[in-house]
Order: structure tokens, then sequence, then C-alpha cells
């Protein structure tokens, strides 16, 4: 929609966006500063429109008079009573959507006293505010052709606030976005570009960035020699060779003894299902089975650049390509894990718990965490189950639930709580092996796959696993979403990573 976003209070703004209220009491539905804005006019000639509803998301425009005119776009944010940081993200949306239409390249954001008045805090609500701004200047036009590139004309876009508050939120907002959608174009890059190696070079251009982040990347003999048979196995019948990638920041000044965060991210460039072989309608749009690694490496922008904690944090990218060939892993076969367990292979389809499981190995082996957090696309019972709306969130530490909860509260990425349990466990138990990989019954699969996952954590490292299936990418365009990839997990891990 937008070319860039930017926070810049630079010459004149060409428009002003302030919020109404729904069905508020009194003659005039808009609080005091509201009116008192410089545009009081236009604001109040817009109000008396019959669009002007006042519900979530609905416009109503006018313009000043005199020759510099200026545009104020008046935008509903529901019931007072009702104003949270989601709806005020869809009001954003929206007026988004109008600025961009029009191709305003500058605008004041005036929500100071609809804010105060729905006790809506300012900061929190300029950063909703400039994520959303951010999320729309993301490029779904890079793979059309040249001829098809020269048609689209799309304003960048200046951003400013009345309030100071909002503008800090603001200026932090544009910059968390920014990172999300890194992740976003990561994954939506189609398969034949974005192979494992590719994604390393992705990891290594953030490192270039700053400082304080250094990548390593094991592939080849070392993925060998750290035993990482999981992921050896599912990458194996590839030409684009497996690897596990390894970012890390590390803060100067660290505050001593501080264990590091990890995030660890499913990285499959293309499920093909393997042997297993997915039907057609299934496989299409598996070069999303990245978003786990591409959430992580998002998150890991928005640590770097804007969050910038004083204690370590590490991404672990476990990026292979679950493909075909006769060197492909099979079903009835054993692997014999780093932790000395062993599996035994039912559906090579169930790929993403065996590179995760490795990188859950080695994090709890070699990064002495604080604790863990894995997000994967990992099971389409996941997408059954709580659609597109909630991911799927296992964590039986109730601290870091808490977290996970809060953050996901404060950005707005869903998540909702599914159980563990002992005969979940029992599920998971082979006659030949100690485990199977899937269950070959159609009972409980993303439930299955947790219970897989927590055979490869000590059970003193707190742990959650995000099942983020359903929400890494829309079908059709959603929100300030295009068809493609929505950035989900990046917020959220990097809130985690803010609030520690
Ligand atoms: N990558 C898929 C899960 C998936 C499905 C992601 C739909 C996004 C949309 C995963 O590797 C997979 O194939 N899972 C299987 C597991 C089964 C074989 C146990 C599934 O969910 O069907
Ligand atoms: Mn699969
Ligand atoms: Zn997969």
């Amino acid at each position: 929609m937008f070319k860039s976003v930017v926070v810049s209070s630079r010459g004149k703004a060409d428009a002003v966006v302030v919020g109404v209220f729904k069905g508020d009491s009194g003659p005039s539905p808009l609080d005091a500063q509201t009116k008192a804005h410089a545009n009081a006019d236009a604001i109040e000639r817009a109000r008396k429109l019959s669009e002007c509803t006042g519900a979530v998301g609905s416009i109503a425009e006018a313009h000043t008079d005199g020759r510099s005119s200026v545009r104020v776009v008046l935008v509903g944010l529901g019931e007072k009573k009702e104003l949270t940081l989601e709806s005020f993200r869809s009001a954003m949306t929206a007026a988004c959507k109008r600025l961009a239409t029009v191709k305003a390249e500058s605008a004041e954001l005036a929500f100071t006293g609809t804010l105060d008045a729905a006790k809506l805090d300012a900061e929190e609500a300029g950063r909703a505010a400039g994520e959303i701004a951010a999320l729309m200047a993301y490029d779904a036009d890079r793979f059309k052709g040249a001829a098809a590139k020269k048609t689209i004309d799309k304003p960048k876009l200046a951003l400013r606030a009345d309030d100071k508050a909002f503008e800090r939120g603001l200026k932090r907002g544009v910059a968390i976005g920014a990172g999300v959608n890194v992740g976003r174009e990561c994954a939506d890059t189609p398969p034949n570009i974005a192979t494992p190696k590719w994604m390393a070079a992705q990891a290594r251009a953030l490192a270039r960035k700053h400082d304080t982040v250094s990548v390593r990347v094991i592939e080849g003999a070392a993925l060998e020699k750290e035993r990482l048979e999981g992921h050896i196995n599912v990458g194996k019948a590839s030409e684009n060779k497996p690897c596990l990638i390894r970012i890390a920041y590390t803060p100067k000044g660290a505050s001593r003894g501080a264990k590091p965060i990890v995030i660890i991210g499913k990285t499959i460039t293309y499920d093909t299902g393997g042997l297993s072989i997915k039907p057609t309608p299934s496989m299409a749009g598996m070069k999303h089975d990245k978003g786990g690694g591409c959430a992580a490496l998002g998150a890991m922008h928005i640590i770097a650049s804007v969050v910038k904690p004083k204690r370590p944090v590490i991404a672990l990218l476990a990026a292979a390509e679950n493909s075909i060939s006769d060197e492909a892993y099979r079903p009835d076969d054993v692997l014999t894990f780093r932790n000395g367990k062993t599996v035994e292979i039912t559906n090579t389809d169930a790929e993403g718990r065996l590179v995760l499981a490795d990188a859950l190995c080695w994090a709890c082996d070699k990064e002495k965490p604080e604790c863990i957090i894995d997000m994967a696309t990992l099971t389409g019972g996941v997408v059954v189950a709580l659609g597109s709306t909630y991911a799927g969130l296992w964590c039986d530490n109730d601290k870091l639930r808490d977290r996970v909860d809060s953050a996901a509260e404060a950005t707005g990425e869903r998540v909702w709580r599914l159980p563990l349990h002992r005969e979940y466990t029992d599920m998971m138990k082979s006659s030949v092996a100690d485990l199977v990989n899937s269950n070959p019954n159609r009972k409980a699969h993303p439930i299955q796959g947790a219970a897989f996952l927590q055979e490869f954590v000590s059970r003193d490292i707190p742990w959650a696993h995000i099942d983020i299936a359903g929400v890494w990418d829309v079908e059709s365009p959603t929100g300030p979403f295009p068809k493609g990839a929505t950035g989900y997990g990046s917020r959220l891990v990097a809130r985690v990573v803010e609030d520690w």
C-alpha cells in the first residue's frame, strides 16, 4: 500500500486523522481536544456526514477551506467503553487504507483526546499505529515482471502525532513493523530461491548491520559431528543442503550471569511431505513452512534494532528442505537423536518435530538457556482446531506462560493454551524404538507434536511451543495484510524479551 512509512514532522501534513466514538451522548461525540484542533471546522463537517457512524473503521472525510487544503479523515473507534488496542488497530488499518487510496504523503495522527477519553495508553496506541502503518509498507509485488511493476504507484508516507507519548510509540512501532516485514519477505520468497543456504545469508545480512549480532552456520560435516540426526535426515533428499543457523545477540555490558533467551524456528524451506508425499492441494503454499524461522529472524531484527535488551538472545533456525529422492529418509527408518532417544519414522511428513527435536537438544545442552520458545508451522490439525484466529500454545511453566500471554495481549498475536498429558506422551511410544514421530491414528495431532517435542527438552528449562500453522499466512487480503505471510510471532517473542 505504501512504498515506505517514516515518522517525520517536516513541512505541513496534507491529512489529519482523528477518532470518533459511536453513539456518544451530547450534541457532539467529539472530545474537547479534538474540537479544539486547528482543523476543527472541517472535523465538525465530517462528523455531520451520514457515513460518520463511529463504527470501528468507518471513515468520513472533509477538507479545510483555503488554498492548501488539508484532508480530515474521521475514523470510527467504536464504543468509547470498548476501545482496546485490538479495535484501535482495526481503526488504524482502515485509516491507513484511506490514506493509501488518496495517496497522502504526510499525515498527522491526532488521537490524544479520544485515547484520553477511553483511557487507552497513548504510547502503546502509538506503537500499534506505527506497526500497522509499517506492515502496510510491505512490498508484495517483488516477483511481478518489469512491465507490471512500472504501473505500480505507491505513496511514501510520513506520519506525525499530536502527542509526544503517542509519537514515541509511533517511532518504535514503525521500526518494529520493519523487522516483521523482513521475516514476511523471507517467508514469501519462493522455495527455488529461499533455500536453507539463502536463509543463512539473510541471517548474515542482519549480523552485518549490528555489531551486537553474530551468526554461525552449522552445515555438512559439522551437522554430523554435532549428531543432529533428525535435521540431517529430513534434509538429505534435497540438493539444497540443510543447515542450523545460530543467530546470537550479545549486548555490550550484559548483566553478569544473564542466561540467554532461546528462540527456535522451524525453517522447512519447502515441505513436499517427503516419501509420505502430500497431495497437490496440500502441498501448495508449503513455502510458508519456514514461517517459524522467519518469525525468529524478524524477532532478532526487532531485538537488535529496537529492544536492545541487556541479556543475550539466541535464535536457532533449523533449515532444511523436506524433499524426495533415492536418498530420502523413509517410513520405517529408526533415527538415534543427540539425547540418546530413538525414533521410528512412521510418516516423513511429520518432519518439523524432527528438526526441532535437534534444535531443542542443542539449546538445552549448549546454550544454558533462561527459557526456550519454539515457533513452528507444525500441524494442519492446529488450523482445524483454532483456524487463523489463535496460535496453539503449549507451556506448563506458569511464569513463562504468563509472560507469553501478556506479550500476546500487548501485540495482538493471539495464543490459546492446549494441554500436555502423559496419555498424549503414551501415544508417541513405538514398538521398535522409543518414540514414533507420528501416531497413525487421527487423534490430537497438534498435541502429539507438542508431546513429541517435550521428549527433547530438559525438564528444568522453561519451554513454550507455539504452533503457528494457522496464523502464519492469510489466503486473501486480511486487515493490514495482502495474501501471503503475516509475520506472526516476531513481535510476540520480541515483546517477551522486552518485558523480561
Ligand atoms: N508443514 C506441515 C503442517 C502444515 C499444514 C502447515 C498446513 C501449514 C498448513 C507439517 O509438516 C505436516 O505436514 N504435518 C502433518 C503431520 C502429520 C503427518 C502427523 C499434518 O499436520 O498433516
Ligand atoms: Mn510435513
Ligand atoms: Zn512441515
